[in-house]
């Protein structure tokens, strides 16, 4: 177990350069097999869960290597078409390989995939939607074994959910089609636009990423290419959050500002300053965080459900009283009894949290539950009065690129202490 110690109470200033989006990276990462061929992905998030994703390539048969900020991937050389459970447990987006092995071999044998514990996560989507497409899946032992005789047939796909991961696995599935492919009801992510923008680059053709209908018209992509992953808008909203809560003033660098617009008026209502200019933001705190208005979590470009823990633990320690509704995960405030333990002020039922703000958080021990709430849990001990300790950081480590390196950059108090194996 690995956890941070947190000295809470200083303020966040600096500046810091933003990551690489792990949630458009992960599917990337998957898409370079159905490309057959070497693609150079720069900006590539060195994270638990890239890590994983690159054991993955490697056990089918790729070369996957990271050359500083940058991960080569050989796709050329994939041989196998089964993925084992050790493997596909790591994370959600292993789920993404079931349609690129299908696209390319014709069959793919995966076991269900892991990701974080806030919900039961099912794959029905992604299963139906592959369906159409021409790959039969069956459920054999725990292992979904598809197989697509014919190929990849293509054809019009509507999803009864702008799920994320289905959109993804049809996209990377259908570059393979015989046909042209139409998604309805499609996410609108910008991930989505990343992994688009991604395969076009290799040679596909794919229209409307970014919109709820998105066309892939059959083409063989074989180019090699190379390709810089976009900057993670949740990392920059966690940053953004530990400044507010800390009355600091920090300038983000590599930004895409458009995608955070969704959070921008959080921060506002807040009472922080946020001013941009190009890809750099500047966010300037107010001595007290005043309670925004009530935050309901949707697709985008709604309010992230990713930033919700985050943007929970800023509401904690805001002069008045917050709302959140989570409508997308169905078990993702397990951080609330931790923010509990330092002293908010929180109450829940079913899916809305209603929370009054404190003047301040004292530090406890806590426990990081998901990759998310660990990272909420981090903001709010970098407010917190006196000195938090928060265990279960290898979840924090599957998103967030040398956290306790950037948050040190910034001034703050945390190290982080390898416990011995128990
Ligand atoms: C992606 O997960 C992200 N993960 C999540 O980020 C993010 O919270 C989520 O999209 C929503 O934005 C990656 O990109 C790797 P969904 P995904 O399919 O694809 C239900 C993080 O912290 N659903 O849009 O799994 C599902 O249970 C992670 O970085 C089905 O019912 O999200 C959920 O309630 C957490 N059946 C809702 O839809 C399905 O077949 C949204 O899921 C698929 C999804």
């Amino acid at each position: 177990m690995e956890k941070y110690i947190i000295e809470g109470g200083r303020r966040l200033e600096g500046s810091l350069q933003i990551q690489g989006s792990k949630n458009s990276a992960l599917p990337i990462l998957a898409a370079t097999v159905v490309t057959g061929e070497t693609s150079i992905l720069r900006r590539c998030p060195d994270l638990r869960d890239t890590r994983a994703a690159m054991r993955i390539l490697r056990h089918i048969g790729c070369a996957a290597e990271r050359v500083g900020g940058q991960v080569i991937v050989r796709a050329d050389t994939a041989k196998r078409y089964d993925i084992p459970g050790a493997l596909m447990r790591e994370m959600r987006s292993s789920i993404l390989f079931l349609g690129a092995l299908a696209a390319v071999f014709g069959r793919a044998e995966v076991s269900s995939p892991g990701g974080c514990a806030i919900g039961l996560r099912p794959i029905d989507i992604h299963l139906a939607a592959l369906e159409t497409l021409g790959v039969h899946i069956t459920q054999q032992g725990g292992q979904w074994i598809a197989y697509a005789p014919g190929g990849i047939t293509g054809g019009q796909v509507a999803l009864p959910f702008p799920s994320v991961g289905a959109t993804e696995n049809v996209m990377l599935c259908a570059v393979r089609g015989k046909q042209r492919t139409q998604i309805r009801n499609a996410a609108r992510e910008p991930e989505i636009r990343d992994l688009a923008q991604y395969l076009n680059a290799c040679g596909a053709d794919i229209r409307g990423a970014g919109s709820d209908t998105i066309v892939i018209e059959p083409v063989d992509p074989v180019r090699a290419c190379e390709y810089t992953i976009l900057p993670d808008r949740i990392a920059a909203a966690t940053y953004m959050a530990a400044a507010a809560m800390t009355g600091g003033d920090i300038v983000l660098r590599d930004v895409t500002v458009q995608d955070l617009w969704p959070v921008l008026p959080f921060f506002e209502q807040s009472g922080c300053r946020v001013t941009t200019q190009g890809d750099t933001l500047r966010l300037r705190a107010p001595h007290v965080l005043q309670s925004p208005n009530p935050v309901r979590t949707m697709p985008y470009p709604g309010f992230p459900t990713d930033f919700q823990a985050a943007a929970m633990a800023m509401a904690s320690v805001a002069q008045g009283t917050g709302v959140f509704v989570e409508t997308i995960f169905e078990s993702r405030f397990k951080h609330v009894p931790q923010l509990i333990r330092m002293g908010a002020h929180i109450t829940v039922q079913n899916n809305v949290a209603v929370v009054q703000g404190v003047p301040v958080l004292h530090g406890a021990p806590v426990q990081a539950t998901d990759l998310r709430a660990g990272a909420a849990l981090v903001c709010a001990g970098l407010a917190a009065r006196d000195v938090t300790e928060v265990q279960g950081i290898e979840l924090v480590d599957r998103g967030y690129e040398k956290m306790e390196d950037h948050l040190i950059s910034l001034g703050a108090g945390i190290r982080r202490i390898v416990q011995d194996a128990e």
